[in-house]
């Protein structure tokens, strides 16, 4: 548990009060977007108050002094970082906690309001569940904690009452498309920008390096996400986040290729409406709108240029060319232990990637091994879906030896 001196200090009371909020995974690329927009929020309404790095600690120092924020506290996760981060210059008055039991701490501590959970992979599980138990509201950007867990996070939030306000930005778009909206939807169309292997042969594909994969044509995003938008697991992995976060059957989530990643998603209702959330690409947009949410705030981005002459297209996905989209489907499907499966094979997938172990087309493979030789489980523990995200990433090493054979 924390035990710092804050947990003495009496609540503020009244309106002043500003809304506490916690960044999971700071020193990252959506960690760096709700640093930026927590420095041009009002402080009297909204302060950083916790905040999180694993290794990368001196660039979370930098961000802190860049921004001028002063977060009550500063989590090392990574243990082996504790001695680093002693000897690192830190905002005055914040205090320093070590390990990976502090993020839960901070994310379910009585003062605080809001987490933004912007860590990457299976690692954010833990604090995501925590804070949707303790009734935070919580901005998810951790998609891969839904992913693994969504049935856990969805039935503790009916519990708790939590509000999990989504930060991917095709979630956020559909989120605020729906508000207003007492009737069902009665399709999600999800946008996808198509990756920097949109118009790639199979055989460009099977040759692609790291640099290739990484060099996404719209986003500036971390390596795991840019190698999965590459694949398009990502937006497997989004439509497994969608079926959780809206409550929709895989049957009602489609699929549509957009290039210029301006139309971030839309929702058809029954009446035939189609609704769209438009904006330039920045995810200091959904981020602000998660933490701000049901308000709307200037926000530091650019606008959309309403004298240029746009050319959006919209095209179908093809899951032949992309069959981790296949994947996506048949997992939202599935639930149960299907997507700790997954998530965790496509994370040792992606890393023997970037290790230069296997080939960019080998990744999706590679997952559908790990699916095809698990025993599923409709209705895991936590405990249950920890052990099997460690089968799922020893499986991929065994699949990775057998094919090197
Ligand atoms: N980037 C985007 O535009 C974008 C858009 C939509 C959704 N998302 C989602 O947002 C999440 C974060 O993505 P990102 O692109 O910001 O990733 P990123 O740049 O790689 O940052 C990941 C963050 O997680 C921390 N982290 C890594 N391993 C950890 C562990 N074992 N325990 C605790 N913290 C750990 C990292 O710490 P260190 O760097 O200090 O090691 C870093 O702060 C992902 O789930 C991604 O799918 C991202």
């Amino acid at each position: 548990m924390l035990t710092s001196p804050v947990d003495d200090e009496p609540p503020l009371t009244g309106k002043m009060q500003p809304t506490n909020v916690v960044v999971l995974g700071a020193s990252g690329s959506i960690g760096e977007a709700s640093l930026d927009v927590l420095s041009h929020l009002p402080p009297k309404r909204w302060q950083a108050w916790g905040v999180s790095a694993h290794r990368q600690l001196g660039e979370l120092s930098q961000r802190l002094f860049a921004t001028g924020l002063r977060p009550r506290f500063i989590v090392a996760s990574d243990p082996d970082s504790a001695s680093m981060a002693q000897g690192m210059p830190w905002p005055k008055g914040s205090e320093l906690l070590f390990g990976g039991d502090a993020l839960v701490d901070l994310a379910t501590h009585p003062q605080c309001d809001t987490l933004i959970a912007a860590i990457v992979g299976r690692a954010g599980l833990e604090s995501t569940l925590a804070a949707v138990q303790a009734g935070k509201r919580v901005g998810l950007a951790n998609k891969e904690a839904l992913v693994v867990g969504g049935c856990l996070v969805c039935e503790a939030r009916q519990v708790s009452g939590a509000e999990l306000i989504p930060v991917d930005s095709e979630h956020s778009a559909i989120f605020q498309c729906i508000q207003g909206s007492s009737s069902p939807p009665r399709s999600l169309i999800l946008t996808a920008s198509g990756g920097p292997f949109r118009t790639s042969t199979g055989e460009q594909m099977r040759q692609a390096s790291v640099a290739d994969a990484l060099a996404h044509p719209t986003w500036q995003m971390g390596r795991k996400i840019s190698i999965d938008s590459a694949t398009m697991m990502n937006k497997a992995l989004e439509i497994i986040e969608a079926r959780w976060l809206f409550d929709v059957p895989p049957s009602k989530i489609q699929v549509m290729i957009h290039p210029q990643s301006v139309i971030h998603s839309m929702v058809e209702f029954v009446d035939g409406s189609v609704l769209a959330q438009l904006s330039p690409p920045d995810m200091r947009l959904p981020v602000q709108y998660a933490i701000t949410y049901p308000e709307r705030l200037e926000c530091p981005v650019s606008r959309l240029d309403t004298l240029s002459r746009y050319d959006w297209e919209m095209l179908p996905a093809d899951p032949e060319r992309f069959p981790a989209l296949t994947l996506g489907f048949e997992v939202a499907a599935a639930g149960g232990t299907a997507g700790a499966v997954l998530n965790a094979a496509n994370e040792a997938a992606v890393q023997l990637f970037l290790d230069g172990e296997i080939r960019f087309t080998e990744i999706v493979p590679a997952c559908r091994s790990a699916l095809e030789n698990h025993h599923f489980e409709q209705h895991p523990t936590l405990q249950r879906l920890l052990e099997v995200d460690r089968w799922a990433r020893a499986e991929v090493q065994r699949w990775h030896s057998g094919t090197r054979a």
